[in-house]
């Protein structure tokens, strides 16, 4: 059993990162996992808390008290694998997304060493999506997260691309132990 920690970005609750991320979630759940959800991309406007620097010093401020500090970040540190859900948004990942991302700053040296997932969509075609899926990589590699599996769905448009993806991303978590 491990603990999975799945943070998705999109703001479209109808959209296939959502399925994507819902897919992977039932999967994990009946392999017998726990897995914690935060939708960054449906918070209510003013949940998320944008990163912020004391004036005039690269350390970083003490956050506030919100939703990221208080829930999202105490699960993370007890994740044992993480999951990082996104669509393609003008070539890069969902903006909602990475305002979680930048908010793990200061939690860098406690968050390493976990596994990662990546799952992600687009309309595009796959090169469209390579910027994005190389960004994803590398802040796994950074937070020294081992990289267990991924999920790309370029031409989200087409329901077969679609209905593969959800099926991969069903599998994908059904294998975590
Ligand atoms: C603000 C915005 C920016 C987008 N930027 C791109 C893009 O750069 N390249 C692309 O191929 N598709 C782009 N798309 C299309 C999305 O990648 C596509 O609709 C995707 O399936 C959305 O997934 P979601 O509904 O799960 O959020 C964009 C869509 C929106 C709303």
């Amino acid at each position: 059993m491990s603990r999975i920690a799945i943070v998705t970005g999109s703001p479209h609750r109808e959209g296939l990162s959502l399925q994507l991320a819902d897919a992977f979630e039932k999967g994990a759940q009946a392999a017998g996992n726990e897995v914690y959800r935060f939708d960054a991309g449906l918070q209510k406007p003013g949940a998320l808390h944008f990163l912020r620097l004391e004036p005039g010093s690269p350390e970083v401020a003490k956050p506030d008290n919100d939703v990221v500090s208080t829930e999202v970040i105490p699960h993370l540190l007890k994740a044992d694998v993480v999951v990082l859900v996104s669509s393609l948004y003008y070539y890069g990942i969902n903006a909602q997304l990475k305002t979680v991302i930048d908010r793990f700053y200061s939690y860098n040296h406690n968050l390493k060493d976990k596994k990662g997932v990546i799952l992600a969509n687009g309309y595009g075609t796959h090169e469209d999506m390579s910027i994005m899926m190389a960004h994803l990589e590398k802040i796994m590699s950074y937070m020294r997260w081992q990289l267990l599996g991924e999920v790309e769905v370029p031409g989200s448009w087409t329901p077969s691309n679609a209905q593969r993806g959800i099926q991969e991303a069903e599998k994908l978590g059904r294998s975590i132990r």
